[in-house]
């Protein structure tokens, strides 16, 4: 059952390990069947109404901790596929200073469990201020969550279920990647609709989201033992900086929390190029940098920021796919991951990410499903 370890030493390592089958179950639940042979039909099946979408203007993602990292992925998805302009905001700040309203608008809940104080509030706020207006201001509010009974599912019109099954590690893995399938899915619904996308590119898109189980599977089965060995090596390092950009700079900020989370190594997550402008002013020896650098749009940029991170003799652990020998020569470290799209790459590069965190806490002999100071679901203010 999921409240067991099943000979996994911590519930978060077996919830790592749990990915390829919840993004196998997402994909059951989130394509469209009848598209395999009749591709005049929507690939995508989220069971949302056609009125969800009418006159779309604006997406407004509200979430807190990972579920804010999946948003901002979302965020990139939506508006690069979609073509619709989107904001993320933290539920807690959200509350204090709402952004004027905006016509036609749908706003997007993000939460796990469902029962996030700041998140419950920020939705609830967000219904009511538009409960009085006219048509156009009418709150359109979308949940996506791992429980289909829990305060948040009640509270919106309609919910994409993640299909996560439940999770017990309080730093959460396998339902950051629900997530991020759960965006793909909204996204490529919505360009479906909007006719953003071609048939060409959403069957090209589709199928590489049909090898991402078999990918994960792969970085699991050959990355976690050199992964393990590396995380040995940083029993007294007290900063991480994680970098990436694009769609991958959220990941660089998921990298970074998963470590202080369950390690207390103090990190951060960093736009690749804003290095520049200040925490390139912390690096030496003693600071590693883990630069994520996926083939795309902004592959050689991040190579060059991961360069100058070298010069100040940061040691370099990149995530990049196997076999570019450019990278594994400014890498001092190297984790592989499958070469994918840029688009499709975020889910396979934070896996590593998952398993190095996971590995420096477990080696540090920490409390790795509960640590210190948190909780798997905050639901106070
Ligand atoms: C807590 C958990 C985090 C989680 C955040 C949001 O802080 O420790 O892992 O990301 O809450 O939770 P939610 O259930 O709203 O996704």
């Amino acid at each position: 059952t999921a409240t067991e370890k099943h000979g996994f030493r911590h519930f978060m390592l077996k919830e790592i390990y749990e990915q390829p089958g919840v993004v196998r179950t997402c994909l059951d639940h989130y394509l469209n069947l009848d598209w395999v042979t009749d591709r005049s039909t929507n690939p995508i099946n989220l069971g949302l109404p056609v009125g969800l979408y009418t006159n779309l203007e604006q997406v407004q993602i509200i979430a807190c901790g990972t579920s804010w990292h999946a948003s901002l992925i979302g965020k990139y998805l939506i508006e690069q596929l979609a073509g619709i302009p989107a904001q993320v905001q933290y539920a807690s700040e959200f509350r204090y200073a709402p952004p004027p309203l905006t016509p036609n608008t749908l706003t997007i809940g993000v939460t796990q469990s469902g029962e996030t104080a700041d998140t419950i509030s920020a939705l609830n706020m967000e219904k009511q201020r538009r409960a009085d207006l006219d048509d156009r201001f009418q709150p359109r509010l979308l949940g996506i969550t791992n429980r289909m009974q829990s305060t948040l599912a009640r509270l919106v019109d309609y919910a994409i279920d993640m299909h996560a099954g439940i999770e017990i590690g309080v730093a959460a893995t396998k339902s950051f990647t629900a997530q991020l399938m759960a965006f793909y899915g909204l996204a490529l619904d919505l360009a479906y609709r909007r006719q953003t996308l071609s048939i060409d590119r959403l069957e090209q898109i589709i199928l590489q989201l049909r090898q991402l189980p078999g990918q994960i599977e792969a970085i699991l089965e050959t990355q976690e033992k050199q992964i393990e060995e590396l995380a040995h090596e940083f029993s007294e390092t007290q900063d991480f900086i994680f970098i990436g950009r694009g769609i991958n700079f959220p990941i660089a900020l998921e990298g970074a929390l998963k470590l202080k989370e369950i390690s207390y190594i103090h990190a951060e997550g960093y736009p690749a190029g804003e290095m520049k402008h200040g925490p390139i002013a912390l690096l030496d020896e003693k600071v590693p940098v883990v630069a994520i650098a996926m083939p795309g749009s902004v592959y050689e940029k991040v190579l060059s920021n991961a360069q100058e991170a070298k010069a100040r003799d940061a040691r370099l652990i990149g995530v990049t796919p196997v076999n570019d020998p450019h990278a594994t020569e400014i890498f001092d470290d190297v984790l592989t991951v499958p070469d994918v799209e840029e688009l499709l790459s975020p889910i396979l590069a934070v896996v590593p990410l998952q398993l190095l965190s996971y590995h420096i806490a477990a080696h540090r002999g920490l409390d790795v499903d509960q640590p210190r100071n948190l909780a798997k679901s905050v639901t106070v203010e």
